[in-house]
């Protein structure tokens, strides 16, 4: 049975509240038993008896008949519920079916945590009595608890500060579970990564007039009170520098671009470097967008936001761990001043390069953010993540994001940890170098022909140098539109879970 412990998550949001765009929102965690609430939620393993501790035989019996007339066969993320059950304090039970003892994983439990927030939250329920005890699969009973409340606060988080207070109410969840300690310190553990989404959430959600490559910039130096360091370069610098292309795509906006840098330093190791597209609104440029294909590009720098919160998710669980980010933040707008397609921009590689097309920003801006994070950092590992290719999604869709390199252990290690996290990653082939030919500059930056998705990673390869390097693509992965599992409406901050998850293993 559970020690006496108690852990509130509220406490710990507030305590990691930043002043950027949202407010913190969390649903609240005890970890030490039963505490008389509205609701009983029971989770039941396929194939076993539905049984639950403190509860009477009448009541048990009631469980029973109802769960025959549901026709519940305990399949993973099925449900029954039963109103003002016979012999018990409770307005309501909900069982909860896990399905079979393999399929009891991180992933799987996330999100079982996930749907079953919104059903209750759906129902109008205020306080919840977990009875997790006795359960566990590829985890350990800790783990799956910690990673069921996991998926409760994912859903939980959402984007509001647009709307009227309809006071949503707070749930609070009171877990039974096999030893009250290790899950709170499994859930305190989790907790870190959740600040790192929501920060990439929030960032991403946001609309592009107030996530500006500035305010971005504001955004990250909030970092530093977690000892983060935290560089920005500005317009001026970066033609200093020869960063022509990042630069370049910053002309369209009154704002200009900036390069920002956000390097926690857990260890003497050499980093592994993060770079992030931070297109704060894609418009297209003079190759502009039309129709539906512009409406959601404000999330075009939901990259650099990934990478922003994984730094913000190590540094607040004080991993020992060298890990830089490096984001390069641009408005892609259309003005006087904005470069026009033909026009030739230098990367600081020294390789010049023919904007065929403007709305092909994004490569553009990574080329020197990539140049920037070998020459200043020398990685041992370099990825970038980018909304880079609609390709992409017309490849492999929104349940997966795709990634590119040459690296076998690393697709491999990502991939596991994809896995892990509900974030799942998708191998597309590099090698169509030679089809981004120019007539007049090095390179152009679109190819001609070839898959899109795979062009755009090629044309990154040539600034990759000898780094170790991934390029993940998640286009259509970066805002939902419809909740599921643990992510909600709006920014969902994908990345910062798959890169915590392979930084945290493989350090
Ligand atoms: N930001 C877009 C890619 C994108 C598309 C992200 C859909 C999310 C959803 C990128 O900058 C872009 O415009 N790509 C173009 C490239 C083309 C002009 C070569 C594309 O994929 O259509
Ligand atoms: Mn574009
Ligand atoms: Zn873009």
């Amino acid at each position: 049975m559970s020690r006496s412990f108690n852990f509130s998550a509220i406490a710990l949001a507030t305590a990691f509240a930043t002043a950027t765009s949202a407010h913190v929102h969390a649903a609240e965690f005890t970890f030490d038993g039963a505490k008389g609430a509205d609701t009983l939620v029971i989770m039941q393993e396929q194939g076993k008896e539905l049984s639950a501790a403190n509860l009477t035989s009448d009541t048990i019996a009631h469980l029973k008949r109802a769960s025959e007339a549901a026709q519940f066969d305990a399949s993973q993320g099925g449900t029954f519920e039963l109103l003002a059950p016979v012999g018990a304090d409770y307005q309501r039970i909900v069982v909860v079916g896990l399905g079979k003892q393999d399929e009891l994983d991180a992933a799987n439990i996330a999100k079982l945590g996930g749907n079953i927030h919104a059903q209750l939250e759906a129902a109008k329920v205020q306080q919840v009595d977990v009875a997790f005890s006795g359960i566990s699969g590829q985890l350990a009973n800790a783990e799956l608890a910690a990673q069921f409340a996991h998926g409760v606060n994912l859903r939980d988080h959402s984007f509001d500060i647009y709307k009227k207070d309809e006071a949503k109410p707070e749930l609070s969840y009171h877990f039974s579970v096999d030893d009250s300690a290790k899950t709170a310190a499994a859930y305190t553990a989790l907790s870190h990564i959740e600040q790192g989404v929501f920060l990439a959430r929030d960032l991403t959600s946001e609309v592009a007039s107030e996530m500006t490559p500035v305010d971005f910039a504001k955004a990250a130096k909030e970092l530093k009170k977690y000892g983060v360091k935290v560089t920005i370069l500005e317009p001026k610098q970066m033609k200093k520098l020869g960063m022509g292309a990042l630069e370049g795509v910053g002309r369209g906006s009154e704002h200009g671009a900036r390069l920002v840098v956000a390097h926690y330093e857990g260890s003497d190791d050499a980093p592994i470097a993060l770079v992030g597209k931070g297109i704060t609104f894609d418009s297209g440029g003079y190759s502009i967008k039309t129709g539906a294909s512009i409406a959601r590009m404000k999330s075009d720098m939901a990259g650099a936001a990934a990478v922003l919160g994984t730094v913000k998710a190590m540094a607040l669980s004080k991993a020992d761990v060298n890990v830089v980010a490096v984001m390069g933040m641009a408005a892609n707008m259309v003005s006087h001043t904005a470069i026009a397609p033909g026009d030739v921009l230098r990367t600081a590689e020294g390789l010049s390069v023919e904007v065929v097309n403007t709305d092909a920003e994004g490569r553009l801006v990574l080329s020197d953010a990539m140049w920037y994070a070998r020459e200043h950092y020398k990685p041992e590992i370099m990825i970038d993540i980018a909304t880079l290719t609609g390709s992409k999604v017309g490849a492999v869709g929104n349940r997966y994001s795709a990634i590119f390199s040459e690296d076998e252990q690393l697709v491999t290690e990502l991939t596991a940890a994809g896995k892990v996290v509900n974030e799942n990653v998708w191998r597309l082939p590099l090698g169509y170098k030679d089809m981004l030919k120019s007539d007049i500059a090095d390179l152009k930056n679109l190819g001609s022909g070839g898959p899109g998705a795979t062009t755009a990673a090629s044309f990154l390869q040539h600034f990759a140098g000898d780094t170790r390097w991934v390029h993940i693509d998640i286009a259509g992965n970066a805002l939902a539109s419809s909740a599921k599992g643990e992510v909600n409406v709006g920014g969902t901050g994908y990345g910062v879970r798959l890169l915590s998850e392979w930084i945290l293993k493989n350090k």
